[in-house]
């Protein structure tokens, strides 16, 4: 069996493929993500569609007030369960700037409902106290929140803050069930700037609140994402997010380490490369485009190499007969005369990492591997040769109907070597042969059976990614899609 480790360095080298270079300490990003105007549209939409599910209902604080109110005096009022139970928002925009990521919703219509009572003293020979009570409904027409948010990095963390937060609405219409005429007057002239101020203190506290919830949550993303507990992606951001004329670009450390982090980062290697926020889609009108460095590829290779997982052992091929040593009688007759008609098996290892290129064509590894021919005798496996085949496949990354990265590999060539002989000298060109068939009917086979089913492009729980293209250019893959809801209106209420 050959183990899962190869398909998943071959698939991402295929998905990618560059040639070593010398380690060194890397404060650039191999990943770039840039969101353009469609995808900030989308995140807008997102975020006014969560402030006003987050803002309704909304209790605001009671309010207690003596009026003066003509011919009656002095009269207690109280407005108590002051209820924001509504908000349309008729248009919203976002713009980018020196200042930050400014969002403003206008044309905001709200509706709350309150109780009231109210009660003062009269005269008619003793005091007598007078009170009644009943609900009031207010409708808030044309209002506007402004919200301005600035975001940086923060030890490789995303932090966000609301640096400004207003609201300010036109008009306010009040209507009350019940009361008095003459309290209706004097209650519109009394809280009329209380409640538009209650009110516009409310939403702005609660939408700071809102980004500052979102904030802890960007900070509490991990900073690397595991790929079954052998290799971790650092997705640590390496700088703070480049605000565009309309669009924002990421740029994060995006190398593979291993998961448990000893080995620590002798194996990272950064080349000087040009990628930042150079993430150019095809077509611009995509809402996120994702390049992807050949290194990141190179690091899960290194890192599965180190782990020690390019080894297996391969005693089942599709001719079972190429594993015993008559096959090989006339190829090399000492290996027969010495174990006839003995079982054998092929203990393969790689020599050092598979090395992956991205070109403007396709993907192309470079795989050198260790091949020990071992002969069954009883429980013992002998070894008696090895030749090193150093072999390249090529492959280009597609996208499959269901959105994942899927490839086909193809071999492109390859040659042998032998390391050392038990058996004696053999010439290569008599193995060559029964190891093209060995590649091609147990390798390649393995490795486009890992390739065909794909790899999932990860996204948050509640989108879904649609559209997507990929495109390879010289040393880096871009991938470039558009968002959706998964089902719709269904996503996770981020805010609470
Ligand atoms: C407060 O207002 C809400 C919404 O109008 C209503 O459902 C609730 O019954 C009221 N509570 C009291 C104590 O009046
Ligand atoms: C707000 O109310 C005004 C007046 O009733 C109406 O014309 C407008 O369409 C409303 N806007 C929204 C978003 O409901
Ligand atoms: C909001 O819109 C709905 C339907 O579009 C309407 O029934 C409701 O009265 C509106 N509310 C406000 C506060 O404008
Ligand atoms: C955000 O606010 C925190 C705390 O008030 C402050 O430490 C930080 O520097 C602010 N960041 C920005 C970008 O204003
Ligand atoms: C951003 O806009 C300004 C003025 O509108 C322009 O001079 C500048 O080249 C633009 N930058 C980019 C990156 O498009
Ligand atoms: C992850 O990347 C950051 C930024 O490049 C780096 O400082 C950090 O050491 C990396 N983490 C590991 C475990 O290598
Ligand atoms: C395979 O070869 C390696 C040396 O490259 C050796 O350590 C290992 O024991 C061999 N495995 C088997 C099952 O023969
Ligand atoms: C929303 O998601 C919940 C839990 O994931 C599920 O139970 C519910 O059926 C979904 N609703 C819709 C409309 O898809």
């Amino acid at each position: 069996m050959v183990a899962p480790a190869l398909p998943f360095l071959l698939f991402l080298s295929l998905i990618s493929n560059s040639a070593s270079s010398p380690l060194q300490s890397h404060d650039e990003g191999f990943i770039s993500a840039v969101v353009s105007e469609k995808g900030l549209v989308f995140v807008k939409d997102l975020l006014v569609d969560q402030a006003v599910k987050s803002l309704t209902p909304l209790r605001l604080p009671d309010i207690d007030k003596s009026v003066k109110i003509p011919l009656i005096g002095s009269v207690h009022v109280s407005i108590s369960n002051i209820t924001l139970y509504r908000i349309n928002v008729s248009s919203s925009t976002i713009r980018l700037g020196d200042a930050g990521i400014a969002i403003v919703a206008s044309g905001a219509n709200a509706s709350l409902s309150m109780q009231w009572r109210y009660s003062y003293s009269t005269w008619v020979l003793v005091p007598i106290e007078l009170f009644d009570e009943g609900s009031a409904f207010v409708q808030v027409e044309g209002m506007e929140v402004d919200l301005t948010i600035r975001m940086e990095n923060q030890g490789g963390a995303l932090a966000l803050n609301a640096t400004q937060c207003s609201c300010n609405m036109e008009d306010m219409t009040i209507k009350l069930d019940g009361g008095a005429s003459w309290f209706y007057q004097g209650f519109v002239i009394a809280f009329d700037d209380h409640i538009r101020s209650a009110v516009e203190t409310a939403i702005t506290k609660k939408i700071t609140e809102g980004i500052r919830k979102l904030g802890s949550l960007l900070r509490a993303l991990p900073k690397e994402i595991d790929f079954g507990g052998i290799a971790a992606l650092n997705v640590t951001f390496v700088d703070d997010p480049v605000i565009g004329n309309s669009s924002i670009g990421f740029d994060i450390d995006g190398l593979f380490v291993p998961s448990n982090s000893e080995i620590v980062s002798s194996y990272l290697y950064g080349e000087s490369h040009d990628l930042v926020y150079s993430v150019h889609c095809r077509d611009p009108s995509k809402m996120l485009g994702i390049s992807v460095d050949e290194a990141v590829f190179n690091s899960a290779s290194m890192v599965l190499f180190e782990e020690g997982l390019f080894h297996w052992i391969v005693d089942k091929v599709p001719d079972q007969s190429l594993l015993n040593t008559a096959s090989w009688k006339y190829i090399i007759p000492q290996l027969y005369r010495r174990y006839p008609n003995d079982e054998m098996q092929l203990n393969v290892s790689l020599a050092s990492h598979p090395s992956i290129k991205v070109t403007s064509k396709n993907i192309v590894a470079i795989v050198f591997s260790d091949v020990i021919i071992e002969v069954l005798d009883g429980d013992e496996a002998i070894p008696v040769a090895c030749i090193s085949v150093d072999f390249s496949v090529s492959g280009v990354a597609g996208i499959s109907k269901d959105n994942k990265i899927v490839s086909k590999a193809v071999l492109k060539d390859f040659s042998l070597t032998l390391k050392w002989s038990k058996i004696g000298n053999f010439h290569m060109f008599l193995v060559q042969g029964v190891m093209r068939i060995f590649l091609h009917t147990v390798v390649m086979p393995c490795l486009n059976s890992h390739l065909s089913k794909g790899f999932p492009v990860p996204v948050i729980r509640g989108l879904a990614i649609e559209n997507a293209q990929i495109l390879t250019s010289s040393s880096t893959i871009v991938l470039c899609f558009d968002v959706a809801f998964a089902n719709s209106g269904n996503f996770t209420d981020v805010s609470s």
